[in-house]
């Protein structure tokens, strides 16, 4: 029992979407029992709209829970009451069309890498930020697919000495970064796929990808990483590999960090 709920856990911590469906399954099923109530206690009856705030209100409280992102939480919130604003509209197609667009953008290489865009929460970003400051301070950092770079800009405002770099192949996460990265003298995002980026020239190289590309990654990392440096991988295993170290982060999806101290170039 216990290891089905941790399966599904797992499942439900690399796809979001998921949670994020749960998340409204349980607010729905909640807001149709209040209604019940409301209509046999008072012979009340809301309006549709006002149910639909409510239930995104609830949504968003349950994603919260659940430990999504909390960029998840205003989608939540507005999913429900946006869609039943739009439901008596007449929208035209091209709406549409950018929905898909934006959508494409967002996860061009998915297909082809399956590696979906989620992001590294809080609790990553502080585990993180605690291991780079046992480094020397004049670090090179680079974060393999670093989607928007929430997570690598917020690094790279704590450790102005050292070097932040993002790569990404999303065209949409990767032009939001690209601008957000301009204010900072110490971080620069590259259009570049993590395959073709060079690892010989980070002392800590870090990636929240998915369990598809870990082992390829390995054999890249061993291959180009100095002796000493760091592969840190947000929750994914290398198959056959165990890391020399794990950070537990303590949140709803058991996410860890999993460090390697490479032991040089083979
Ligand atoms: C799970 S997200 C992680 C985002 C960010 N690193 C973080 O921790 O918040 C993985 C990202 O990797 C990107 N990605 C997938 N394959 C890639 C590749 N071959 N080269 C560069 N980026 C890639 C995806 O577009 C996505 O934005």
């Amino acid at each position: 029992m216990g290891a089905r709920v941790r399966m599904i856990a797992r499942v439900a911590g690399r796809y979001p979407a998921l949670l994020a469906l749960l998340a409204q399954l349980c607010a729905a099923l909640l807001v149709a029992g209040l209604m019940a109530l409301a209509m046999q206690l008072f012979s009340w009856r809301p309006s549709g709209l006002a149910a639909g705030l409510l239930l995104g209100l609830l949504a968003a409280s349950f994603g919260r829970w659940f430990g999504l992102a909390s960029w998840w939480w205003w989608l939540n919130l507005g999913f429900v009451p946006a869609l039943l604003l739009f439901s008596g509209a007449a929208l035209p197609s091209w709406v549409f069309l950018l929905g898909f667009l934006l959508l494409l953008l967002c996860n061009w290489n998915s297909f082809g890498e399956r590696v979906p865009l989620y992001l590294s929460g809080a609790r990553s970003r502080q585990a993180l930020a605690e291991l780079l400051a046992q480094e020397n301070a004049d670090f090179r950092f680079v974060d393999l697919g670093c989607g928007p770079a929430g997570a690598l800009l917020w690094l790279a405002r704590r450790f102005p000495q050292a070097q932040f770099v993002g790569v990404e192949t999303a065209p949409l996460p990767f032009a939001v970064a690209w601008l957000r990265a301009l204010p900072l003298r110490n971080c620069r995002i590259r259009y570049e796929s993590l395959w073709r980026t060079d690892l010989a020239q980070f002392d800590m190289v870090y990636c929240f990808l998915s369990p598809v590309p870990m082992a390829e990654l390995w054999v890249k990392a061993s291959t180009q990483m100095a002796v000493g440096s760091l592969l840190i991988s947000n929750s994914f295993e290398v198959p056959g590999v165990p890391a020399g170290q794990q950070v537990e982060l303590h949140d709803w999806r058991r996410s860890r960090l999993l460090i390697w101290r490479m032991p040089g170039a083979s």
